[in-house]
């Protein structure tokens, strides 16, 4: 396309965050531990103040007009709403987020809401987590409540974001000991079951609701042309991106992926009418959260195929035997390590909706960075307009060629706790005046891109 289309006039311009990242008041307010809660590195941020939004609620959604935001994407904290995972309901966590859902709806702002966004309540945890099917009914509970609570405000909901990156990097949602490969695709089958039992409720008891997954979906090149490597790409694909869709879309397990899992015994126990349940489930839309490509070459099977290649880029890594993690040369980093591909953008929409013909949103996107608050009270933050522009343009592309993109929420509305850096690498549009231990005063402050985006927004993506 020499001249790319417009974005739709309804085009869900929004920002995205997640609880346990950005709410704080992580053990007060009758709110129960969740695994994130003991999950942090000593030397960085811990999650019981954050960005301090639980007490800033007002003043964000402010700032989300003020940005002229169409969507809003958060989650709720599951152990906000049952301290304990299920029993016992903490009205002051429903009635924080009537609040926070009744100033977006008066601001005009569509609510995005994720049930579930890696903060597993502890007790639950404690109780096997996810390798006990215990879980999936607490989870259906849990779904139902929200949706009898804020079903008549919210519209768009989400499942579970990210389950592949939950099965694929246990580490940061295990903080006792990580679960084996069998155990972990024991979880991946009940997480699976609960998202389509969360859908069908979805459907009944919400009127217009609509409701899909978010997982990390990112395109993957074959390092060469070679054609071993072309088939590793399939198979990196197949295990990582089309096993967790094709079952939330189709009901089915991808006959690639299945292989894998008999090759390494990793099959799930299912019970009389799991499959029929999956089927059963049939999701509105999909949620998409990119960051970059992949790059893989057939295995060598000689130790060094996990290896991750620059830093610590959390969704590329290979598997000894199975496919090889490559470096992309030919793409550019960030200052954390992870490579910059907004072409691969356009690839992974255009991927995903040829395979699925589901509209698309996408729900994470953007640049970590250090971010630095001059004196004037001013954050230069070019290289975040430039990352999201390249993207944001890509995103047209992809819409101009004929996928039915219904938004994009960047990552993120405002600075929080990454999940593996804590509080040095921002992501926001709004800068959080503290330092990793030092809280200071909380303050907010627009960064150069939150101008930008609100140009962006107010022209619907024509100025970029
Ligand atoms: C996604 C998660 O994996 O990437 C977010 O859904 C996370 O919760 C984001 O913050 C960026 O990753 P990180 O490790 O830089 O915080």
């Amino acid at each position: 396309h020499t001249t790319p289309k417009p974005f739709p006039n309804d085009f869900l311009w929004g920002a995205s965050t997640s609880a346990y990242q950005v709410e704080g008041a992580s053990e007060s307010h009758g709110k129960g531990p969740s695994i994130q809660d003991l999950h942090h590195p000593a030397d960085l941020s811990d999650f019981s103040v954050a960005s301090d939004h639980y007490h800033h609620v007002e003043e964000d959604v402010a700032l989300m007009k003020e940005l002229g935001l169409k969507a809003y994407r958060f989650s709720i904290s599951w152990s906000r709403i049952f301290p304990k995972g299920k029993g016992e309901i903490n009205p002051e966590g429903v009635a924080f987020y009537h609040t926070l859902i009744d100033r977006l709806v008066a601001s005009g702002i569509e609510p995005v809401v994720t049930l579930y966004h890696f903060d597993l309540p502890l007790a639950l945890y404690e109780n096997g987590g996810w390798s006990n099917r215990e879980t999936i009914d607490a989870f259906a509970q849990y779904a139902k409540t929200l949706f009898q609570e804020y079903g008549d405000k919210v519209k768009y909901w989400l499942t579970i974001n990210e389950q592949n990156v939950m099965i694929n990097h246990p580490a940061a949602m295990n903080p006792g000991k990580t679960p084996t490969n069998k155990e972990l695709y024991q979880q991946n089958h009940h997480m699976l079951l609960a998202g389509a039992i969360a859908t069908n409720l979805c459907h009944e008891l919400v009127p217009e609701g609509k409701i899909g997954p978010a997982p990390n979906i990112i395109a993957v090149y074959p390092k060469t042309c070679k054609p071993e490597d072309v088939v590793a790409a399939d198979n990196w694909e197949a295990i990582r991106n089309w096993l967790y869709l094709d079952v939330a879309v189709k009901g089915v397990y991808n006959p690639i992926a299945w292989a894998y899992m008999e090759e390494k015994e990793l099959v799930p126990r299912m019970e009389a009418g799991d499959m029929d349940l999956l089927a059963s489930a049939k999701p509105d839309f999909l949620g998409v959260n990119y960051y970059a490509t992949a790059t893989v070459s057939a295995a060598k099977n000689d130790g060094h195929d996990r290896a991750p290649r620059n830093g610590d880029q959390q969704t590329m890594v290979g598997e000894e035997g199975v496919y090889r993690a490559e470096t992309n040369d030919l793409l550019e980093t960030t200052e954390f390590g992870w490579q910059i591909d907004s072409v691969g953008l356009r690839t992974t929409l255009r991927r995903v909706y040829d395979r699925y013909h589901l509209p698309i949103l996408i729900t994470e996107n953007g640049i970590g960075a250090r971010d630095a608050l001059e004196d004037d009270g001013t954050v230069h933050d070019a290289y975040r307009v430039d990352y999201l522009r390249r993207h944001f343009e890509q995103a047209r592309l992809a819409f101009s060629d004929g996928v039915d993109l219904i938004g994009y929420c960047p990552w993120a509305f405002m600075d929080l706790v990454s999940t593996h850096q804590g509080y040095q690498k921002r992501y926001g549009f709004v800068y959080i005046d503290r330092q990793e231990k030092d809280l200071k005063t909380l303050q907010r402050v627009k960064k150069d891109s939150f101008a930008w985006y609100q140009n962006v927004i107010a022209t619907n993506g024509s100025r970029m």
